[in-house]
């Protein structure tokens, strides 16, 4: 039901291990680096749920484009400018804890952890815990705890960057999001006011500080995505478009048509303050049911 083998992409093989699942209700594909989850497919679906570009090169230490990265300690640009974009939660090696099936309901349960170490505390210097439970059946679970295990108070933001397969960007929409405030990180940050369904007919890269936590992908040919993180205060809206997806280079030429990042967490105002000695826990379902 699983097995753990090297990451094989494009014929060529490398130096991630990752964990391969197969069960009655769906396949998945999950690296430790990251702890990352690349692939997921419902068996009942006829296409992937989750987008992976074809062009990683899957070397240790650069995070894979496509899945479902975890970006933590902060999303997006370093607060001052001095570290990689999106943290380092995604680029570690996590340990795995326990891989555990349930029959009865045809789900595998992943349990990684991630702990600070010598070389997060060069980047980061704060005493942590993240653990991530990953559960694939039917649906996709993600649940995950941040605990502050320093003596002192840290903060944090972070996102479940998903990038999810669509058949066509342009015929695609993102409901859930009506009223909702918006960052336009391609407009000077400047914040403007959602009025509908968000279409895409160019590059996009939002961030809604507060929004509802239910959202939908919806396209035609295809059952709408539904996504739930009601825990998770805010969500991005990404999609690089033409120019952008040539310049990142890990992005097969045309693909960028064929994924869109829906990405829930915490960030911009939303960012968390935890107490020495608290946790925090937040979840993501994913479903075409
Ligand atoms: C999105 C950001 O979340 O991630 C974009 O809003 C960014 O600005 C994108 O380009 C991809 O980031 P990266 O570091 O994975 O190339």
């Amino acid at each position: 039901m699983h097995t753990i083998k090297k990451l094989e992409l494009n014929q060529q093989l490398t130096d991630l291990d990752i964990l391969e699942i197969d069960s009655p209700s769906c396949s998945a594909c999950i690296a430790l680096q990251g702890a990352q989850i690349l692939q997921y497919q419902p068996k009942h679906r006829a296409t992937p749920l989750l987008w992976l570009s074809q062009v990683n090169t899957g070397q240790l230490g650069k995070a894979l484009r496509g899945g479902i990265p975890l970006c933590f300690p902060w999303f997006g640009a370093h607060p001052q400018g001095l570290q990689p974009a999106h943290g380092f939660a995604r680029n570690q090696i996590w340990e795995l804890q326990n891989v555990s099936y349930d029959e009865a309901q045809a789900i595998h349960h992943v349990d990684f952890i991630l702990q600070d170490s010598p070389e997060t505390r060069k980047i980061w210097s704060h005493a942590f815990r993240l653990k991530l439970r990953i559960s694939c059946g039917r649906s996709l679970n993600l649940d995950l705890h941040v605990e502050n295990i320093g003596s002192q108070a840290f903060e944090f933001s972070f996102a479940w960057h998903s990038y999810f397969q669509i058949n066509q960007i342009r015929q695609t929409e993102i409901h859930g999001l009506q009223n909702a405030e918006f960052i336009d990180q391609l407009q000077n940050n400047h914040h403007f006011l959602e009025t509908d369904a968000v279409t895409f007919q160019q590059e996009m890269d939002r961030i809604y500080p507060k929004a509802s936590g239910y959202y939908q992908i919806v396209q035609a040919h295809a059952e709408p995505i539904q996504i739930a993180a009601p825990s998770c205060a805010s969500v991005v809206i990404w999609n690089p478009w033409q120019d952008k997806a040539e310049r990142l280079g890990d992005i097969a030429e045309g693909d960028w048509q064929h994924f869109v990042c829906v990405e829930c967490g915490q960030i911009a105002s939303e960012t968390v303050r935890l107490a020495a000695g608290s946790e925090v826990h937040y979840q993501l379902k994913i479903t075409d049911l």
